[in-house]
C-alpha cells in the first residue's frame, strides 16, 4: 500500500519487542518511535479490516494523522502530540539557536493544539515536552541536539507513563468486577457456570485509545486474564463507529466475549437486567468529577441512574483537568457533517466505500462529545484506584504536587 504519508503493511514492519499487545507476528503498542526520522502509529481507519503501519515523519504529517484520526483517544493523542513536537524539531537545521528552537515549537504547540480541542491529554503532552525541552536550553544559548534529545525522552516518557498508567487502572477495574461477580453469584439464581458479568461500554476506550492497555476496557482485560467470565455490549458508536470498528476488533483479538449493540439499545437492555456495570473512558475530566467522553456517554448515564446500576469513568490522570471545575466549560469538538450523512464499510466485493445515508440536501450536527455530570458518575477509576466522582475525592487520590 502507498499514501502520501508512506504506509506500510504489517509483514513489512518491524514489531516492538517486549511490550504492547500481541499481533499475529509481533507485539505493537500504537505509537512508537521506530528511528529518529520516523515515529509509526497503527492506522486506525483501516481497522477492523486491515491493519496497516504508518509513517509519520514531520509535524505536518503528525498534524494530519492526529485531525483526521489516524490516531484517535485522548491517551494516544497526547502521546502523539508529544512525538509530533520532537518531529518538529527535527526540522530545524543544526545551527538553530535557542531562540529558533523554542520559536519553532511555539508554532509546533499551536499547529497540534488545533487539531482536536476536547482531550485535554493532547494539549498536556504538548506542554510538557516544551518544558522538558527548556529545561536543556540555556537563556543565550543550548544546542539543538540537546533540545533534540529532551524531547525524544520526554515523548517517550510520556508513552510509557501513558501505558503504565493504563495497566495500573486494569488492575483497580479487575477488583471491582470481581466484587460485582462474588454479589451477584451471591444473591442470583443463576447456576455458577452460567454467571457472566456484562459490561455496557460506549466508544473505544481500548489499548487503541492509549499507548497500550486501555482504560475503561484494562478491567474487562485484566479481570478475563484473571479467568472471571466476562462479556461486553460495545455500542457501536455512531458516526465514526469506534465500538463496532475498534472496540470489537479488539475483544475479539483479545478472546472476549462480546456483542455489538446500535447505539440506542443499552437503556432496554439495562431495564432487563442484561447489564451489570456502564464502564466508559474519558476525553476530559473537571476537577470536580464531571466526565466528557464519545457523544451519547451522557445517555448511558442517565440511563443507568434510572436503573439502579453502576456507571464507571476510567481515565488516567493525565485526562483530568486541573484549570477547569465545571464540565459544562470543555470545549466540544464539532466535526464535519460527512461523517453522519455517510457510513463506510467492507463491501462484499472486498472494497472499502462510502454510502450515504440521508438525502443528499439534507444538513446534519456532528456533536463528537458529551458532558456528563458527576452526580450521575458512581466512580473514576484512575491509576490510583476508586475515587468519588468530585473535588474532594479527586484530592484524596491526587495532592496539588500531582496535579499538571
Ligand atoms: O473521537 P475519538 O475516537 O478520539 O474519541 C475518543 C474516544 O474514543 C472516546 O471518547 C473514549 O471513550 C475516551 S478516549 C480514551
Amino acid at each position: 500500500r502507498e499514501s502520501v504519508l508512506g504506509v506500510a503493511r504489517i509483514l513489512q514492519h518491524e514489531p516492538v519487542s517486549g511490550c504492547g499487545r500481541s499481533y499475529e507476528s509481533g507485539r505493537y503498542r500504537t505509537i512508537w518511535l521506530k528511528d529518529p526520522d520516523v515515529v509509526q502509529i497503527i492506522d486506525q481507519r483501516h481497522l477492523p479490516h486491515e491493519f496497516v503501519i504508518e509513517d509519520v515523519r514531520s509535524l505536518d504529517e503528525m498534524s494530519i494523522v492526529i485531525k483526521d484520526m489516524h490516531v484517535r483517544g485522548a491517551g494516544l493523542i497526547g502521546c502523539a502530540a508529544a512525538y509530533g513536537m520532537y518531529l518538529s524539531l527535527r526540522e530545524l537545521s543544526k545551527t538553530s539557536s535557542a531562540k529558533e528552537v523554542r520559536e519553532r515549537l511555539e508554532h509546533a504547540s499551536q499547529q497540534l493544539r488545533a487539531t482536536r480541542p476536547t482531550a485535554v491529554n493532547l494539549r498536556v503532552g504538548v506542554e510538557k515536552v516544551a518544558k522538558a525541552v527548556e529545561s536543556v536550553l540555556e537563556p543565550n544559548g543550548g544546542s539543538l541536539e540537546a533540545a533534540l534529545g529532551a524531547a525524544r525522552k520526554e515523548a517517550a516518557r510520556i508513552t510509557d507513563e501513558d501505558a503504565d498508567f493504563c495497566r495500573r487502572i486494569g488492575e483497580a477495574g479487575a477488583d471491582l468486577l470481581q466484587q460485582l461477580y462474588e454479589r451477584k453469584k451471591a444473591s442470583a439464581s443463576t447456576p455458577e457456570d452460567k454467571l457472566t458479568i456484562n459490561v455496557l461500554t460506549h466508544c473505544n476506550a481500548g489499548w487503541l485509545a492509549f499507548a497500550d492497555w486501555g482504560s475503561a476496557l484494562s478491567p474487562v482485560y485484566a479481570a478475563f486474564d484473571k479467568g472471571l467470565p466476562i462479556h461486553v455490549w460495545v455500542d457501536e458508536t455512531r458516526p465514526r463507529n469506534q465500538g463496532a470498528s475498534l472496540t470489537a476488533w479488539e475483544l475479539a483479538k483479545h478472546g472476549v466475549r462480546h456483542t455489538v449493540i446500535a447505539d440506542n439499545a443499552g437503556g432496554h437492555l439495562m431495564r432487563t437486567g442484561l447489564v451489570d456495570v456502564v464502564i466508559t473512558g474519558a476525553d476530559r475530566v473537571s476537577s470536580c468529577g464531571d466526565a466528557c467522553n464519545k457523544i451519547g456517554t451522557y445517555l448511558k448515564a442517565l440511563a443507568a441512574k434510572d436503573n439502579n446500576l453502576p456507571f464507571y469513568v476510567a481515565l488516567p490522570s493525565s485526562t483530568i483537568d486541573w484549570r477547569l471545575k465545571d464540565g459544562a466549560d470543555i470545549p466540544i469538538e464539532q466535526r464535519g457533517d460527512e461523517e453522519v450523512k455517510y457510513a463506510e464499510g467492507l463491501c462484499e466485493d472486498g472494497k472499502r466505500r462510502k454510502v450515504l445515508l440521508t438525502p443528499a440536501n439534507s444538513s446534519a450536527g456532528n456533536w463528537a462529545f458529551d458532558v456528563t455530570p458527576s452526580r450521575l458518575v458512581t466512580g473514576l477509576l484512575t491509576e490510583r484506584g476508586l475515587s468519588e466522582a468530585s473535588e474532594k475525592g479527586l484530592a484524596a487520590l491526587f495532592s496539588e504536587a500531582d496535579r499538571t
